[in-house]
């Protein structure tokens, strides 16, 4: 979809999405639409059928004009996520009516900073997101070629940054959709090789290195806790590393993420529908190659680093099985209490690579972690949790102006305790009198014996909102692509 913002006259037999406050004044928009649709918009309000009430809506449809009319509510409410909504919601009114082109006519009020440009774009780009590559061509709508902003902004400020703002948009709303795309692919069309295939693709046509190190070389690292998970697949396992700017001699950021391309439980199998989800259990390897991709498309010209840890957890003679002991690349010792707590196995090797061989200015991690986290939070908000409070409030920080919302658990000492091990130095599953604990918070304090004091490290527990089962407006059911939003506002803020 080609997104321009034009100060342009709409001419008629045309899609017109026009956003309006609560309460709004007919008079003041007799410049804007013709008698017609003022009559029919004072019938409304006075009927109150639609008064602008923040996200109702109104069509209007004649030969001549196709208006969907969008509530934002109060003026003083006003805030980039609703605008996004709003939007998301004018390019499924375009799509359904099979347009090539929609105009969306904002007055004065409604784009006064960039932020609020960008939300726009996100919001129809977004919006118009439908995993179909697997329908039926008869049953697939296109998506509109065109969306045209039309505004009468006298904020030249934005006008002149308009190219800009659209293109960051474009590329960030083009990640979240790659990330959605990934995660929703079949598990046996996504082994870990295939993902790597991908991320090299990706590396060569927007400029990031990629490398990957298969099984012989995990083994000669000493990645055993890694390898361990996938004993039972045939497929490889990957550690595939994604590097922006890999010259530059400043330390750099590493973003790491889950990759289980299929997480059937091991040989503590998970049970019917629990498994039925588990193509999304890399949703935080996609996560970073988005963030990465993303990131390197705006030219960032900061040193990141993205680290992917890809394998299956599958049954199988091979299987690794309760009570064997594994010794992870760190040097610690980890009893396996529950084959399906393989995520944190995974991520520990990871982090403690990152660690030991990149010197990291941070080390984040995006997880789907424990249905622990999905129970506490649901599928809007990811857990946080980390060793420095700095980093965690700037991830709130960008969380808030982005709306992808987090919510930091407590890290205490006394969880770290219920990870001690009997016989070694850790479990992978808390003691606990009972069937359920914090679930949630003792996996981060097990991740977080294998990162040092010394690196600020923040993980992120996206079990809930990586893979929804609760649209909204601009996000779909199934793969959300949660969290590249997120990223891009913290790496252009710090
Ligand atoms: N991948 C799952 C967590 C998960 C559950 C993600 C639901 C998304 C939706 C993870 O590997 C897992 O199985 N965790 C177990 C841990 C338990 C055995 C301690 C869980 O949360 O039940
Ligand atoms: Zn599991
Ligand atoms: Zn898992």
């Amino acid at each position: 979809m080609r997104i321009t913002i034009q100060e342009q006259k709409i001419k008629g037999g045309e899609v017109v999405i026009m956003p309006l406050f609560e309460n709004f004044k007919t008079k003041e928009l007799e410049k804007e639409l013709n008698k017609e649709i003022i009559m029919f918009l004072e019938k409304q309000k006075q009927k109150g059928i639609f008064k602008g009430e923040k996200l109702t809506t109104t069509t209007y449809n004649n030969e001549k004009n196709n208006y969907l009319f969008i509530g934002l509510g109060n003026k003083k409410e006003k805030n980039p996520d609703l605008l996004r909504k709003a939007s998301a919601l004018g390019v499924k009114h375009a799509k359904k009516n099979k347009t090539k082109k929609y105009f969306f006519k904002t007055s004065e009020e409604i784009i006064t900073n960039p932020y609020e440009l960008q939300a726009i774009i996100e919001g129809a780009m977004l919006g118009k997101y439908d995993y179909d590559q697997y329908k039926n061509k008869k049953e697939i709508t296109k998506e509109p070629e065109e969306m045209i902003i039309t505004t009468k902004t006298t904020n030249n400020e934005i006008i002149k940054q308009a190219n800009k703002i659209i293109k960051k948009a474009m590329i960030i709303s083009e990640s979240v959709n790659l990330v959605r795309n990934m995660v929703n692919e079949p598990a046996s069309n996504k082994p870990p090789k295939k993902v790597v295939e991908q991320a090299k693709k990706l590396g060569k046509k927007h400029g990031f290195k990629v490398t990957s190190l298969g099984k012989k070389q995990l083994q000669k690292l000493g990645m055993n806790a890694m390898l361990a998970v996938n004993r039972a697949s045939n497929n490889e396992p990957q550690l595939c590393i994604l590097e922006l700017n890999p010259d530059k001699k400043e330390k750099p950021v590493v973003i790491i993420g889950k990759g289980v391309t299929f997480d059937a439980g091991g040989l503590q199998i998970k049970p019917d529908e629990y498994m039925l989800e588990m193509k999304s259990d890399m949703a935080g390897a996609a996560t970073v190659l988005g963030v990465i991709t993303a990131l390197s498309r705006m030219k960032y010209n900061k040193r990141v680093i993205g680290i992917m840890g890809l394998v299956e957890n599958l049954i199988g003679p091979e299987a690794y099985k309760p009570n064997d002991i594994i010794k992870a690349y760190n040097g610690k010792t980890i009893e396996v209490m529950h084959t399906d707590a393989e995520g944190r196995l995974v991520l520990a090797d990871a982090i403690s690579f990152a660690e030991k061989n990149y010197n990291p200015k941070a080390i984040i991690d995006f997880a789907t972690l424990t249905g622990a986290c999905l129970m506490a939070l649901g599928y809007r908000v990811a857990g946080l949790m980390g060793n420095n409070e700095e980093l965690i409030k700037k991830l709130k920080e960008s969380s808030e102006k982005t709306d992808e919302l987090l919510w930091q658990l407590p890290l205490y000492n006394h969880y770290k305790k219920m990870m001690k091990g009997t016989i070694t130095d850790l479990r992978n599953i808390h003691k606990s009198p009972g069937k359920y604990g914090p679930g949630a918070i003792t996996a981060a304090a097990f991740l977080n014996e294998f990162v040092t004091e010394k690196t600020p490290w923040a993980h992120l527990d996206i079990a809930g909102t990586a893979f929804s089962k609760e649209k909204t407006e601009y996000v779909p059911e199934g793969g959300t692509g949660w969290g590249v939003r997120l990223m891009i506002d913290f790496f252009n803020n710090n």
